[in-house]
This record gives C-alpha cells, structure tokens and sequence, in this order.
C-alpha cells in the first residue's frame, strides 16, 4: 500500500475520531501516506482529500463527531457515482481504504472492491450496535450512557409528580440502545423493533404498574418501534379515558445520543480497531470488517455484515418483567 485513504460515512458516532487518528497513526508509522476523505462517498466523488499527518489527528481522540464530516450519499448507490469515485481515488493515488461507519458504508466499500478491485477493510462505527461480526460498535456504549444518564434525570421529575414518561431513544431498526438503556434506567417497560408490540398489552401494563404501585413509570421506546416511537403511543394513550387520569409526558432524546465525548470503552475499542484494520490491509485482507468478539479482533467478510443484523438478546427483555 501506498497512500490509504480513510472515510466516516452514514450516522456519526462517538469515537469515529479515536479510529481515524489510529487509522492514521498506524498508516504513518509503517510509512504508508494517508489521505482523509471528507463526507464519506459524497467527498470521495467530488474529490473531496486531505493530506493526513501525525498532527492532523492531536487532540481529537476524546471528541465526539468527525473530523472528517459524514454523509449519506445518494450518487454512489449508482454504478456511475461508484465509477466516478474510484477514478478520483485512482487519480489521487490513493489505492486501499479503511471505511469507518455502518451497514450502508460497508455496502458501499464492498460494492467499491467488487466492482473497481480497490482493497478496502471496514471498522464498524454506528451508535446501534447492530452490526454482525463484533460485539459492540464505536459509539454504543457512549450512545448507551448518554440515554441512561437522560432516564435518569426524567426519574427525578418523573417521581416527584407520580408521571408517567415515554422516553424515546434511537434505533429506527434495531433496540440495543433501547433495552440496555431500559435495564441500566431502571423502566417499567421496554418497547423495540425486534418485537411484535401490541398497544393493549403496553395500556394493560402501565395501567397495573400505575394502579398498583402509584409512583412513576417509565417506558423506553425505541423510535423505530412499530406503536410509532413515544409519539404514536402519547396519541393511543391520550384517546383512551382510562388514561385520563394519569400524567403522561413524552422525551424524545434524539440525536443528543450521537453526541459527545466517547466513553474509555468506547475510545480503547476504536482505537484497537483502527490500529487492526490498517494491519489488516498490510496483511493482505481485503473486502472485510474488523470488529472485536469476545476481547479478540475478528475479520469477517464484509457481505456477511451489510443488511444482517446482530440478535439482541432476548434472555435481557425478560429481565425487564422480573425487575420492574
Ligand atoms: O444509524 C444511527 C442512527 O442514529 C439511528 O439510530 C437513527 O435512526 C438514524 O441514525 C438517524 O439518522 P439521521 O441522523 O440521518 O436522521
């Protein structure tokens, strides 16, 4: 390899700026020149470089965000956006990549190795966590601390005035934030994608939590859960009198959880996997993800990752009933 190129791309993820810099600092150190490519395949059409340096990536190991700016592109779904940005990395020197990001972005760098033969090696960044092939991504476990640190602050409210709270979290497919942060907050109830939810047993449950025990409950829903995120069930349980007596208030936390400083876990998990995936590419590894499985860095061949999800663990659903 002669110059790398280095992309975040999709949603951002704390900790995506922990991997870039180890990206680039195990590049440089085996005297590999790196370029970053800014907003993902949009900047990879456009031509979009930065010459990478030591320096280049000081200081932003403990910051949320990228350095490097993400997008979600529309022109590299077609084969003529694809063809253009192999010819702007080829143009540019740059002849393997690393591709920080999710589901998409793996579909995408794949699609870049089949088509166009560029070495590519992804390194699995997505607040979800749903991603096969590694037991957490970068940016989870900060994502997972920013919503249980939020449900704890509803609780103080919520117990002072006996409310009951809807608290939306994200994963508009997947509920590994939504039942991690459900457990660590202690809610009533946890509502996510993976399940078949139905809204007479979401009303019968908050009805005996709150007739029996009369004191706050909190429900997590994930957003992409199929009731319509806390907003679809606010609607259901204020057309419902039997509810007329309870007070109901909704947060929706939003994109706060793809924010701020990544958590130790997070920071050490990207960096061990920035530092694999450059190795990975020396080694002669093409068209895979990095990801890290029970405290071991594990390949796995990026078409058994894209548009297949990790399964929550449904064994920790049932812990909800037994704790609430
Ligand atoms: O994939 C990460 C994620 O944060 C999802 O949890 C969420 O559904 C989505 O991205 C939001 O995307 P955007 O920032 O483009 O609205």
């Amino acid at each position: 390899i002669e110059c790398l190129g280095v992309y975040t791309s999709g949603g951002d993820a704390p900790g995506m700026n922990a991997c870039l810099r180890a990206v680039v600092r195990t590049a440089i150190a085996n005297d590999i020149a790196v370029m970053g490519i800014r907003r993902g395949y949009e900047g990879m059409i456009e031509a979009d470089f930065v010459e990478m340096e030591r320096r280049s990536v000081s200081n932003i190991l403990q910051s949320g965000g990228t350095i490097l700016k993400s997008a979600r592109s529309e022109a590299f779904r077609t084969e003529e956006g694809r063809r253009a940005a192999a010819n702007s990395l080829r143009e540019n020197g740059i002849d393997a990549l690393v591709a920080i990001g999710g589901d998409g972005t793996f579909r995408g760098a794949s699609k870049l190795y089949d088509e166009h033969g560029l070495g590519v090696v992804g390194c699995p960044g997505t607040i979800d966590n749903d991603l096969y092939g590694t037991d957490q991504t970068i940016g989870y476990d900060t994502a997972l601390n920013t919503a249980i640190d939020n449900i704890d602050r509803i609780r103080d409210t919520a117990d002072a005035h006996n409310r009951l709270f809807l608290v939306e979290v994200m994963g508009r497919d997947a509920g590994f934030i939504a039942l991690n942060s459900g457990i660590g907050g202690g809610a009533e109830l946890i509502l996510i994608p993976e399940t078949i939810t139905e809204m007479d047993m979401v009303k019968e449950r908050i009805l005996s939590l709150m007739t029996a025990q009369r004191r706050s409950t909190i429900v997590v829903v994930a957003e992409g859960d199929e009731l319509g995120g806390a907003q679809g069930i606010e609607r259901a349980l204020r057309d419902d009198a039997a509810f007329s007596d309870i007070e109901l208030r909704s947060t929706i936390l939003g994109h706060t959880q793809r924010g701020g400083a990544p958590t130790a876990s997070d920071r050490v998990l990207a960096s061990r996997l920035g530092v694999a995936a450059v190795e990975s590419l020396m080694d002669g590894h093409s068209d895979v993800m990095v990801g890290m499985t029970n405290n071991e860095i594990k390949l796995t061949p990026l078409r058994n990752v894209y548009g297949r999800r990790k399964s929550i663990d449904y064994d920790l659903l049932k812990l909800t009933q037994i704790l609430s």
